[in-house]
């Protein structure tokens, strides 16, 4: 049985159903289902877990399972901006870790942390399918590439 409070737009669940519809196995459509599942609700809770579940008819401990394994999923809410910035092999080459402390010096937080103010959330994610172009960060559903410590000062300015 579905929550009552947790529900997708009609839009999204239609979403959801097509995908599932698209794997024998619900639990192949689980990833992308959990995507959208985000994208409505800002963040995995576990109402939004136990909805899923009911969802997909998978039990709420395989949901849980993947939530808390997987890093791109937010556990609580978030800032207004999630950045996501890739530290993976190729960025890091191209100066990710600079780019990080950065970062971190100029919002004041840690990977995980959102600024005071509920504005910026920052995390490290693993490779963002964008090497070529490195280093990249993705900002909510943006990406940004070839960025330079100015770049994400004109960047971050530019968000209000
Ligand atoms: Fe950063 Fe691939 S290593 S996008």
């Amino acid at each position: 049985m579905e929550a009552t409070k947790t529900v997708l737009s009609p839009e999204a669940r239609r979403e959801a159903e097509s995908l599932m519809k698209k794997y024998p196995d619900p639990g192949a459509a689980l990833l992308p289902i959990l995507h959208i599942a985000q994208r409505e609700f800002g963040h995995i809770s576990t109402d939004v877990e136990e909805y899923v579940a009911a969802l997909t008819g998978l039990s709420t401990t395989r949901v849980h399972g993947v939530v808390s394994f997987y890093t791109m999923y937010r556990k609580a809410p978030g800032g207004k901006y999630l950045l996501q910035l890739c530290t993976n092999v190729s960025c890091t080459l191209a100066g990710a870790e600079d780019l990080l402390g950065h970062l971190i010096r100029r919002l004041g937080v840690s990977p995980g942390e959102t600024t005071p103010d509920g504005k910026f959330t920052l995390l490290t994610v693993e490779c963002l399918g964008a090497c070529g172009s490195a280093p990249a960060m993705q900002i909510n559903d943006d990406y940004h590439e070839e960025l330079t410590a100015e770049k994400i000062d004109r960047l971050l300015d530019s968000l209000v």
